[in-house]
């Protein structure tokens, strides 16, 4: 039996597709970006077609850089960017609009007057989530309220809703399936992460009809199978998980009190609490880090919007740098006595601090602030930005959290600058594992495990290597000095 497995890996900014080997080695991997559309300010949309048309031509381009038919593939994981949605019609396929994607603020006045009746607590209680644009049930209600006709289609049954993940399985399965995992579902607002259902009472709210929504799964169970005349052999979908939980499996962390952070477009740190829905008291989210077998482990997350979104704003807005990994290097020749802070605010701020009315500041600039001094104040914001959530963290869940070593990856972390600031900023260690592709690995591993050709969880977790621990090494009172400097910066940044 082949044991090779094919990970979909649809994320914000581009669509990737990787071929593992049997032994989990990366073969070949397919990758193309698509356009972001910005209808307004504030607003994000993709097109579900270039969604879909890169993810088709992905695998194709990774199967044949691997060498491989379909039907040398074993199955398929699939991940993606979370919470962002799309309506299409039942019928034909269609999207009645473009993706909302997950960056998009154009929700932020619905969650105003969701929170002046004071339903917040009702929501958090249910979903583990907040009232804030970020997630995708506000960003479905928006697209029934404002495309012409979409409320009476939704009602009579003709159009589906889902994230990034189903609308790919339908399209996969030639619409024989409309499913989803745990984990995206847990993004949605609508969903009961305590009961494992979607909530009658929150769709009622938004105005959501049920109908419209995927069945949802376990992370590692049957998607249905890829049509055969989309890659030449029918192949089997065994495995789903958003990109952030995906991660999660992928570092490993199975065992309660371990914690991944990653840094791609924006920074995602997620803690292992087990099978306890720990309630954030700090604005973080409890959320589904995976459900296998039909039994949920939790996690508590902290969601930056923006980490490397800042370094693209350096290279593509300032145009200070040509290349990402040009910033570290530029960090390090900065004046270490000046005290430039970026607050990176580009679309409102997230955990814990959740002001979707909050923009992007620079503080502290004098006369000798230069393409240095911004870079480093780039850089130094994604660690600031991580410590605040392992404080909160902490806070939330003293047991669990105190003794916890981050696990990291994401593009940013091959610069050793960086992963040496963050664990000098958090005063903890930061481990960066040999296998950077963690998000991939972690849908291969769902789907791999689920027909039998990869290892289980603790065998899976036995091959998790270490390329290098960071260890901090700042005198404690210029961290304290810095951090203090960060906190007066964000306090000043924050729209109310
Ligand atoms: O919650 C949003 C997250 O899933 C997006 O991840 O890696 O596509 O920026 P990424």
């Amino acid at each position: 039996m082949t044991r090779h497995i094919l990970a979909i890996d649809q994320g914000t900014t581009s669509s990737r597709a990787i071929v593992f080997d049997g032994d989990m080695k990366i073969v070949a991997v397919g990758q193309e970006e698509f356009t972001q559309h910005y209808p307004a300010s504030g607003w994000v949309e993709h097109d579900p077609e270039d969604i879909w048309t890169t993810v088709v031509s992905t695998v194709k381009t990774a199967l044949e850089k691997a060498g491989l038919a379909a039907g040398d593939i074993a199955a398929i994981g699939i991940t993606n960017q979370r919470e962002t949605v799309v309506v299409w019609d039942k019928a034909t396929g269609e999207p009645i609009h473009n993706a909302i994607v997950w960056q998009d603020r154009r929700t932020a006045p619905l969650c105003a007057r969701l929170k002046k009746k004071r339903l917040e607590p009702k929501f958090t209680k249910k979903t583990g989530l907040l009232l804030d644009p970020y997630f995708s049930g506000t960003k479905i209600a928006w697209l029934l309220d404002k495309v012409k006709g979409a409320r009476a289609r939704a009602e009579r049954g003709e159009l589906l809703a889902g994230t990034i993940d189903s609308f790919v399985i339908w399209r996969l399965t030639g619409g024989a399936v409309h499913a989803t995992d745990a984990t995206n579902a847990s993004r949605t607002l609508v969903y009961n992460i305590a009961d494992n259902c979607w909530d009658d009472e929150l769709l009622e709210i938004l105005g959501i009809p049920a109908a419209m929504l995927p069945t949802v799964k376990n992370c590692a169970d049957d998607f249905g199978t890829a049509r055969a005349d989309l890659f030449g052999t029918e192949i089997p979908i065994r495995g789903v998980a958003g990109d952030q939980q995906a991660a999660t499996i992928g570092q490993a962390c199975f065992e309660p009190g371990m914690m991944k952070s990653t840094y791609g477009t924006g920074c995602f740190a997620l803690l292992n609490t087990g099978a306890d829905m720990v309630r954030s008291k700090n604005r973080l989210l409890t959320t589904i880090a995976y459900r296998l077998d039909g039994r949920t482990t939790y996690a508590l997350e902290g969601s930056i919007f923006i980490a490397g979104a800042a370094v693209q704003w350096l290279r593509d807005g300032l145009k200070i740098i040509e290349k990402a990994d040009e910033t570290g290097k530029l960090a390090e020749q900065a004046d270490p006595t000046q005290q430039v802070y970026v607050v990176p605010a580009f679309v409102g701020l997230g955990a814990p601090h959740w002001d979707a009315d909050a923009r992007g500041a620079i503080f502290g600039l004098t006369r000798n602030s230069g393409p240095a001094e911004l870079a480093r104040a780039v850089l130094e914001s994604v660690a600031y930005q991580t410590r605040d959530l392992l404080q909160a963290m902490r806070k939330d869940w003293k047991a669990g959290a105190s003794q916890t070593v981050l696990r990291v990856d994401g593009g940013m972390v091959a610069s050793d600058w960086t992963m040496q600031c963050l664990a000098d900023i958090l005063d903890a260690a930061v481990d960066r594992p040999q296998i950077l592709e963690t998000t991939a690995l972690g849908a291969a591993w769902l789907a791999g495990s689920q027909v039998g050709a990869w290892p289980n969880a603790q065998a899976f977790a036995d091959t998790w290597a270490i390329e290098r621990r960071f260890e901090p090494r700042m005198d404690a009172s210029i961290r304290k000095r810095k951090i203090r400097g960060w906190t007066d910066a964000v306090k000043r940044t924050l729209s109310r």
